[in-house]
């Protein structure tokens, strides 16, 4: 009886021939989108799998993954710059004694049963389309034209085959071609994983500390927005998982923009790089310190305090009362009462990642308002005072409700995350 594994609820065999071409010491994957699924579908029923998606979403990583784990040979083929059809079928070659045959690379990996995946298949020559048709129909088998007894191969029975492309509309890409894309009973579109998943990848690869830094969940956040610009044409790239996980791998030895910088932002035209490199200013945390501060979920009202540091989860309206960098007006606001903090002043919109620190509290019963420097018992906290330490409104203050029954803004009490 076969050893076997389950993905999800589909079984399939592990291989138990050789290969010097069984892959190793890759890191789990994480089956967002059910990628994982629908190629071990492939693999148990012999389907040819196409994975359609933008560069860095996990389809090479995904089918490595399985090969590991079923423990079969995985051939790799880059299509791209005009890789010619012997070099998959094979060659005469001419040595002392007269000619002789080499396999090719998609010829030996049919004899042995190995993986072959097919990278950028969409940019195939018109000669290797040709072969691959003729060995993906259910019978199919190759032909070695050039070589002297015209051998024909058969497919081994765990020979596998997949492809992959990046979506039609990527710069540079020919349409693929019809009928080999018919060939493809199995097609996944590979979409980029959301956020929460994305962390879970980037703790697979580099650990909790790391995922749990602001550094991963704020480039998490930023790639996920150049991702929703490329898809309405606003902009020509996106930051992918490969990206993220290169710049945390480099925030070890630099600061995290110029991390940010080497693993992506450099590889932009000079336009695209210097704005990137202005929103990324604004978005990602600017010193090593920032970058590994984690946050803690805030509770409760009393639990902010004076000195310490907080983000914010969410984007609000009105739930900033002011807006100043006026040591005067801000000196007028910390004398004021609450009713008059809400009543007189002007609000303005929090904006998701707001970082500040608070500078003063504001207690339900204070005759005099706030106190910039301590905190006394007097009743709860209702409001503080806080200085912006990072992205639009740094250097600015503004003062935020929190208290549960001071109304609409109050709501900041559940969005807000200490940082340390
Ligand atoms: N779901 C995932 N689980 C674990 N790691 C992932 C996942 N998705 C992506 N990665 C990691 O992200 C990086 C890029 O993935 P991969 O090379 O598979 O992308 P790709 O879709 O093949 O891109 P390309 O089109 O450029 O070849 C790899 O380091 C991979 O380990
Ligand atoms: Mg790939």
């Amino acid at each position: 009886m076969a050893n076997t594994i389950k993905i999800g609820k589909i079984e399939v065999e592990v291989n138990s021939t050789p290969s010097n071409y069984i892959p190793n010491g890759s890191k789990d994957f994480i089956d967002h989108g059910e990628i994982l699924k629908t190629i071990a579908l492939g693999i148990r029923d012999n389907l040819p799998v196409l994975l359609i998606g933008e560069s860095g979403v996990g389809k090479s990583s995904a089918v490595r993954y399985l090969a590991e784990k079923t423990n079969n040979g995985l051939r790799r083929i880059n299509l791209n710059g005009g890789t010619t059809a012997d070099e998959l079928v094979g060659r005469q070659l001419l040595n002392d004694h007269g000619t002789y045959w080499v396999d090719g690379v998609l010829t030996d990996a049919m004899r042995k049963g190995e993986w072959v995946v097919l990278d950028e298949i969409n940019a195939a020559l018109p000669e290797v389309l040709f072969v691959l048709q003729s060995i993906m129909d259910d019978d199919g088998y190759l032909v070695l034209n050039e070589k002297d007894d015209r051998e024909i191969v058969k497919k081994h029975p765990n020979f596998r085959l997949f492809a992959t492309c990046n979506p039609p509309e990527y710069a540079g890409t020919k349409e693929m071609n019809k009928s080999l894309l018919s060939r493809f009973p199995l097609c996944i579109n590979a979409e980029f994983p959301t956020p929460a998943k994305e962390l879970e990848i980037i703790k697979h690869h580099l650990g909790a500390a790391v995922s749990e830094s602001e550094l991963s969940i704020k480039l998490v956040g930023f790639a996920n927005e150049t991702r929703k610009s490329k898809e309405i044409g606003n902009a020509d790239y996106a930051i992918n998982t490969r990206d993220i996980l290169n710049t945390l791998r480099l925030s070890n030895d630099t600061e995290p923009m110029e991390a940010f910088a080497l693993a992506f932002a450099n590889k932009l035209d000079v336009t695209d790089n210097k704005a990137l490199m202005a929103t990324a200013r604004l978005h990602l945390p600017t010193t090593k310190k920032k970058a590994m501060a984690t946050r803690k979920e805030v509770k409760q009202t009393n639990e902010i305090t004076i000195g310490k540091n907080y983000i914010l989860n969410g984007d609000m309206q009105g739930a900033y009362i002011g807006m100043s960098s006026d040591k005067k007006i801000i000196g007028e606001w910390k004398q004021l009462g609450l009713g008059d903090i809400i009543g007189n002043i002007s609000k303005e919109n929090a904006v998701k990642n707001d970082e500040f620190k608070v500078t003063a509290t504001f207690y339900e019963n204070a005759t005099t308002g706030a106190s910039e420097k301590e905190e006394t018992a007097l009743g709860d906290k209702v409001a503080s005072m806080v200085e912006f330490t990072e992205g639009g409104n740094k250097g600015q203050t503004s003062i935020i409700i929190h208290h549960p029954a001071v109304g609409e803004s109050a709501k900041i009490i559940n969005n807000l995350y200490e940082i340390s």
